[in-house]
């Protein structure tokens, strides 16, 4: 899969590595891409560094949304309307106290900040995933064959349920359906499943 990475940090940047490590085709993008040459040359397999319209322009399989939650209203302000209906992976969480009013906005709504992203971006194709997992934990606890931690996603359609969960079982994590997005307020900040790297069992029974 060609996969688009809008903000290449620790989640961003780790997830792309090893995605590219299994054979897909990745494009770090950031507001600065040439401060992620880097993190290209430490990547085994076929990456390099674009900017984020270049990432959109680029008509991936799929694009994982990794930057803080302040940055999803603009990013959809410049990009959503053109590119919409684009399989997006949301690992963003909102938190005030980084991100803001909007995030407490979010946190006190009766939308999960899923669906905020998924309206934001105009699309049904939005999977949440990634979320709940610490960076470091991403970095050192995938290629598993056995005792593999479990991550928990959720999607608002057939086609992002397969792509989620394709991604997340080609580095050797466990994906556990969470339910659509409507489902997701088990994996927001401090809930259920939040902060929780365990055996796909042992996750299951905290959902
Ligand atoms: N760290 C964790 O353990 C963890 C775990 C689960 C989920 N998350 C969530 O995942 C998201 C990313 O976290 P992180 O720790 O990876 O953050 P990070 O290391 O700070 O990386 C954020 C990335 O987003 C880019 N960015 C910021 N604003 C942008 C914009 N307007 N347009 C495009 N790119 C932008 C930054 O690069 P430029 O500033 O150069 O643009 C950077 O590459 C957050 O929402 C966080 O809550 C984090």
């Amino acid at each position: 899969m060609k996969i688009g990475i809008i903000g290449s940090g620790n989640i961003g940047g780790n997830l792309g590595k090893h995605w590219a490590k299994a054979g897909h085709e990745i494009l770090f993008s950031s507001r600065h891409p040439d401060q992620l040459k880097d993190l290209v040359r430490e990547t085994e397999g076929n990456a390099k560094a674009v900017s984020v319209a270049e990432a959109w322009e680029a008509n991936a399989d799929a694009y994982l949304l990794a930057t803080p939650f302040n940055a999803v209203d603009k990013i959809a302000e410049l990009y959503a309307g053109e590119y919409k209906n684009k399989v997006i992976i949301d690992a963003t969480n909102p938190y005030p106290e980084r991100d803001g009013q909007m995030a407490q906005e979010v946190r006190d709504s009766n939308r999960n900040s899923s669906e905020y992203v998924a309206t934001r971006f105009n699309t049904a194709r939005t999977a949440k995933a990634f979320n709940t997992i610490h960076a470091q934990h991403i970095k050192d606890m995938a290629w598993r064959n056995v005792d593999k931690v479990a991550v928990p996603f959720a999607a608002q359609d057939e086609t992002s349920k397969n792509v989620a969960a394709q991604l997340i079982g080609d580095i050797g994590f466990e994906p556990v359906y969470a339910g659509d997005l409507a489902e997701t307020t088990k994996m927001e900040v401090d809930q259920e499943v939040y902060g929780k790297s365990l055996p796909a069992q042992e996750l299951r029974q905290l959902m």
